[in-house]
């Protein structure tokens, strides 16, 4: 036989061998592409089905009655949205995002096509481009779910940050303010106000008792955690009432622009009828709201006071300038008996 055939062949089975190599290859990595988008679209399946509430009831209770699952059908949100006119750019991105380990955590959000009504779902903040679950260590396997341990989850802000922390929308910004505070040096993160710690089964599958956090984001719509915001101290000396207030919040309060605290200022009879009211508004629109750990002190001329004579300090929260009298909540109240 001709060497430079025998050659040739080989250079043709060798180049032939190359390309099957690489076929193969690129046929693999398509399946695999397809197989990770099958198992991202198995999960919004899941979700929308009841799955994760079936092996998650728990937390999904906690969850369906949080402001992330509503934050889509949320009344406040969607009359205030009706406003702008570009509102599925300007808006809806972070009202019903797109799982942000998919568009980026950190990156603005990108609204999502389907399931809209699920708001800030499970899968907003647990589902990865691969179908794999994200969260804190796992004590557990299941089929229905890779588990990746991810410490962004035990992170202060780096999750919270991607909603509550964009730059270009300072009305909803919880993060800066408590990054430049105390808070930033400590252990303290977004969790540990909103998400308090809990041991129990994280799943019904489950074997063991492991340290997980409640899903439930308790925010200006829980009394308890409106009573925890801030303290007031109340001192009357010559006719004037020093009303000095501290926040115990971890960003600046109130933590949401719609929202109006009012410090109340009344002297009493010692029958009980009112006689002088004075107030001060505190909010985004008066541009006074108070810092984490900031103490500031108001002082209300009340010269008319007479022995036996009660003052009265209260902080009052308004959820939205159209919340009614009624409805308004009793934050602190401090009393001072004139002597
Ligand atoms: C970067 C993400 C992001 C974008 C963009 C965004 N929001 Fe929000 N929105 C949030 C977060 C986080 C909260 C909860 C914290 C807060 O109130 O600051 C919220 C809360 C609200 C609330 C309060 C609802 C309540 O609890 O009463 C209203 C109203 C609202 N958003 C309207 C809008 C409107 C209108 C736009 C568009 C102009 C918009 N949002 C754009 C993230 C976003
Ligand atoms: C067949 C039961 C089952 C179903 C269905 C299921 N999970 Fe899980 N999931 C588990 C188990 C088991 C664990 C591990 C729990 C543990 O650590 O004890 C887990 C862990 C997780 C974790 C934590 C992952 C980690 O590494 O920390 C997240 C987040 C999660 N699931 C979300 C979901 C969501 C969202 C759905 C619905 C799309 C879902 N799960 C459906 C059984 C299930
Ligand atoms: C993907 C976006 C997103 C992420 C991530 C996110 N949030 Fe939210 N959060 C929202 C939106 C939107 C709302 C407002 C819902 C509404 O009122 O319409 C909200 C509301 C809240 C509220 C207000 C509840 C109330 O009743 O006033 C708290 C508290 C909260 N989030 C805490 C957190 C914490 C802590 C983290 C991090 C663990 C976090 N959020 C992560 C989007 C997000
Ligand atoms: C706003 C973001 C957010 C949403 C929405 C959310 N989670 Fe989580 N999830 C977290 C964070 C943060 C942790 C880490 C808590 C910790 O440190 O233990 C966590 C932890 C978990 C864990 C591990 C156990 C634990 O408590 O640490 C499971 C399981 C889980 N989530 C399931 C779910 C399911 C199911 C849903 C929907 C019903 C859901 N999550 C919705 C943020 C979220
Ligand atoms: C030291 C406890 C503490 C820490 C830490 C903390 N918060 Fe809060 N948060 C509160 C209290 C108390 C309120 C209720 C008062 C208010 O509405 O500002 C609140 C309210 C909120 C609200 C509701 C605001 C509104 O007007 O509806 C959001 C959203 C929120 N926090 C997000 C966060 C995020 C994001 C972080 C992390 C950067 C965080 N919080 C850290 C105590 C805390």
């Amino acid at each position: 036989m001709d060497l430079k055939i025998v050659h040739w062949s080989i250079i043709g089975v060798g180049l032939g061998l190359v390309g099957c190599v690489l076929l193969i290859l690129a046929a693999n990595l398509a399946l695999q592409a397809a197989d990770e988008v099958s198992r991202v679209t198995e999960m919004f399946q899941g979700f929308q089905d009841g799955k994760c509430k079936s092996c998650h009831p728990a937390i999904w209770r906690e969850w369906a009655d949080s402001m992330h699952a509503k934050a889509w059908l949320d009344e406040v949100y969607q009359a205030a949205a009706k406003q702008i006119t570009d509102r599925e750019t300007k808006c809806d991105q972070c009202h019903a995002p797109q799982p942000i380990l998919i568009t980026g955590v950190g990156n603005m959000p990108k609204l999502r096509d389907e399931q809209r009504e699920a708001g800030v779902s499970c899968l907003v903040c647990h589902l990865d481009a691969h179908g794999a679950m994200n969260g804190p260590a796992a004590s557990a396997e299941t089929y229905f779910h890779a588990n990746l341990t991810n410490p962004i989850y035990t992170q202060p802000t780096t999750l919270c940050g991607t909603c509550h922390g964009q730059q270009s929308v300072p009305e909803h910004d919880q993060v800066s303010s408590f990054l430049n505070s105390k808070f930033a040096d400590g252990d303290t993160s977004c969790a540990t106000c909103h998400m308090p710690v809990v041991k129990r089964l994280q799943s019904t599958t489950s074997h063991e008792s492991i340290k997980g956090r409640k899903h439930t984001w308790r925010g200006s719509r829980s009394v308890a955690q409106l009573r925890r915001a801030a303290t007031v101290q109340l001192e009357y000396t010559d006719g004037k009432a020093v009303a000095k207030l501290r926040s115990k919040t971890g960003h600046i309060l109130p933590g949401g622009t719609l929202r109006t605290i009012v410090l109340e200022v009344t002297l009493l009879a010692s029958d009980g009828t009112e006689l002088q009211k004075q107030q001060i508004s505190i909010s985004a629109e008066k541009e006074n709201r108070l810092l984490p750990d900031e103490n500031r002190t108001y002082t209300f001329d009340i010269v008319s006071a007479t022995t036996g004579d009660t003052i009265k300090a209260r902080l009052i929260y308004q959820l939205t300038p159209d919340t009614p009298e009624p409805k308004r909540i009793l934050m602190v109240e401090k009393t001072h008996v004139v002597r």
